[in-house]
């Protein structure tokens, strides 16, 4: 009989109920344990979410569990890294609530534990396994865009004091920036589409003046312009201060065609029109709330590329670490005032 992979959580808060939740439709896998900072009582977890599991309050005793085979980082942000490296040196494979990470170092810290140790990882870039995503991906596979050029991938999202991690989040030390918090999903998502080497990146930044955005400690606003080392150009905006329904903006074109959201037009598909667009048909990502998010095609492929020994596809940890080199650099580019080269930001 296949393998039932054993995931113990740490940090039991809003995504970790929607990872708990997600879990339960995953073939080959089962969380049976949460470890939190609130001592938690077994026969409440077992109430609210319907499964036996297992309370720790001790972070290295649940490393200590043998039976235990994947990690599940659910903390805020500067958490990550100690937490991951702690869980890959006991061997244990690991998924990794983005971002991995607020600082540089410690993003690359954390990837030579985890090459150290030899395990897996998955970094929650679920947008990749949106629909959307999938059916855009699948275009320029199957090169109805031809070669794309340009694209900008742009993350709306109102993060104001009605959003549950808002209290931690608005200071540097544990948000970050923009990009950082949140809009890292935009620029993985462009990376996505548009792979190769990004030579350099400019960024700037901006901040709302509405109250409800005051108390945050760092820019909320940002926009990001990435140059590739064959030519290629991307934008990539981060807007958490906005007043306005949830928008994950998606424009790419190509030297045959273009996609805008959810519609597209390509040169490739003769007879289709190319003054109107035609339709994709799938749900576009359009909200923030953690129970839409698309985490369950994520944590399968994940788990049906462990039980192959493999590296999983799209949301590996070294391709989301490649997003979050680019974020690192953007957000250096803002805060010296001039365009940063990758090479800038050293692995050794
Ligand atoms: N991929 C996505 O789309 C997505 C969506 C939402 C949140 N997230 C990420 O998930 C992480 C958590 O966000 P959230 O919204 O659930 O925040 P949250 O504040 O609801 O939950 C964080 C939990 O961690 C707990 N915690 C803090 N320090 C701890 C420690 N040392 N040990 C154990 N528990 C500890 C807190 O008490 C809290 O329960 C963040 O990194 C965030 O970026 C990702």
């Amino acid at each position: 009989m296949a393998k039932n992979y054993k995931v113990g959580i740490v940090g039991l808060g809003w995504v970790a109920g929607a990872h708990i939740e997600t879990f339960k439709h995953v073939a080959g896998a089962e969380v049976v344990a949460v470890c939190s900072r609130r001592k938690l009582h077994e026969r409440d977890l077992e109430k609210r979410f319907g499964i036996p599991i297992r309370a720790y309050s001790d972070y290295s005793k649940m490393l200590k569990d043998k039976s235990i085979d994947v990690i599940d980082i659910c903390t805020p942000h500067p958490l990550h890294p100690e937490q991951a490296i702690a869980a890959a040196r006991a061997g244990k494979h690991l998924v990794i609530e983005k971002p991995i990470a607020i600082d540089w170092d410690s993003a690359v810290a954390m990837r030579s534990a985890i090459h150290k140790a030899g395990v897996k990882a998955c970094v929650c870039f679920e947008v990749r396994f949106s629909r959307q995503a999938m059916a855009v991906r699948a275009a320029i596979d199957k090169g109805l865009l031809g070669t794309v050029h340009y694209g900008e991938i742009d993350y709306y999202h109102g993060i104001g004091p009605w959003y549950g991690q808002y209290e931690w989040n608005i200071k540097s030390a544990f948000g970050g920036s923009s990009l950082l918090t949140a809009g890292c999903h935009a620029l993985d998502l462009l990376l996505h589409y548009m792979p190769g080497e990004v030579a350099e990146v400019t960024s700037y930044q901006s901040k709302s003046e509405s109250a409800y955005f005051q108390r945050y400690e760092y820019n909320t606003s940002s926009v990001t312009i990435l140059r590739y080392a064959d030519g290629r150009i991307g934008k990539v905006a981060s807007v958490i201060d906005c007043l306005q329904p949830y928008y994950f903006h998606q424009h790419l074109v190509g030297s045959l065609g273009s996609v805008l959201d959810d519609k597209f037009t390509s040169y490739a598909w003769n007879g289709m029109a190319k003054d109107r667009w035609s339709h994709l048909g799938v749900p576009v990502v359009d909200s923030g709330d953690v129970s839409d998010h698309p985490y369950q095609p994520q944590f399968q492929a994940f788990i049906d590329s462990l039980r192959l020994g493999q590296t999983m596809p799209h949301t590996d940890f070294d391709s989301a670490f490649e997003s979050h080199r680019a974020v690192f650099a953007a957000d250096r580019s803002a805060a010296e005032g001039r365009p940063v080269k990758l090479t800038e930001l050293a692995t050794a």
